[in-house]
């Protein structure tokens, strides 16, 4: 497990934007790039959760005083939930309260209720629809249409191997995955510098991450007899053996919000110690 230091600063002056930063693999990602010096906005379901934001900040306003270093990047919470209409506008009025513009939005939180084939209900499909593809949609649109996004901008969408492993119980999560990773390729064709009216974010990537089992609250929450199903179900395809930790998708993540990736967009990557091989 990587230990918590603070990093060279080369996102200094970027914001990031991440849905469901407060707890597992949404709070590493925000850890990374806060160790990186970016500002950053941290989504999370209720209010009551925001304490862990405000704890966050605190981790890292230490990491900064233990190294000696000035901080000059802020972290904020914001309660915006993904299965709300107004998930989108909420997250804009914050960024305009602010004064922020937008480097890097990742998409992370997510509707992973089982549905099952021949079990779901109106409300379940919709509720999934709404939190893993409308509300991602309204934020990428929200930020275009205000030219929030920055030049050189990343956008992150954070997928599930389910989509390629499939399973009769969550059937509309890993079809809201998969709609996640077709709406990064085709944002990467609009915003790397081919259409002239997103000429204001040329050079944006977008890339999907393909998450594989790894020891977060939600997946903690099931019932023993679940988790073990699980573990026996996905670690033993993985070319690395163990249960993953959020640490290792937030540095895959970090590293796809550095420059040294600017030349990777439309891709899928897989975040998940080899146990499933894209490419
Ligand atoms: N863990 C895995 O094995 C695994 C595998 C594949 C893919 N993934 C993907 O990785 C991402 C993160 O999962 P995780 O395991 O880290 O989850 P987690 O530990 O349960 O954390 C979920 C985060 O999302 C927020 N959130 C939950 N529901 C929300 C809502 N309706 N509106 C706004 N925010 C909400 C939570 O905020 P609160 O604190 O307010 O609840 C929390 O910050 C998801 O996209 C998931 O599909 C995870």
């Amino acid at each position: 497990m990587t230990t918590l230091r603070l990093r060279e600063q080369d996102l200094e002056g970027k914001v990031a934007v991440i849905t469901g930063a407060t707890r597992g693999i949404g709070r590493a990602i925000a850890m990374n790039l806060a160790s990186r010096g970016a500002s950053i906005l941290g989504t999370c379901s209720h209010a009551s959760s925001l304490d862990l934001i405000a704890n966050m900040r605190d981790e890292i306003d230490a990491l900064y005083k233990e190294a000696n270093q000035e901080r000059t990047c802020r972290t904020t919470g914001l309660a915006a939930n993904i299965t709300s209409p107004t998930c989108a506008e909420d997250i804009v009025k914050k960024i305009l309260d602010l004064r922020y513009g937008v480097d890097i939005f990742v998409n992370n939180a997510a509707d992973s209720l089982p549905g099952g084939i021949g079990d779901l209900t109106v409300n379940e499909i919709q509720k999934s629809m709404i939190s893993n593809i409308q509300t991602p949609v309204l934020i990428v649109d929200e930020f275009v249409k205000r030219k929030m996004f920055r030049p050189e901008s990343r956008i992150i969408y954070i997928s599930s191997i389910r989509s390629r492993q499939p399973w009769s119980e969550q059937l509309m999560y890993a079809a809201g995955k998969s709609a996640g990773e077709s709406l990064c390729r085709t944002w990467s064709m609009a915003f790397g510098g081919n259409e002239e009216k997103f000429s204001f974010m040329a050079g944006t990537t977008a890339n999907s991450v393909s998450v594989g089992l790894t020891q977060t609250d939600s997946v903690m929450q099931c019932p023993p007899d679940a988790l073990e199903k699980f573990k026996q179900e996905f670690i033993p395809l993985q070319s690395i053996p163990r249960f993953g930790q959020p640490d290792d998708v937030a540095d895959v993540v970090g590293m796809l919000c550095s420059r040294d990736t600017r030349w990777i967009t439309g891709c899928v990557l897989s975040a998940s110690g080899g146990g499933i091989k894209i490419g």
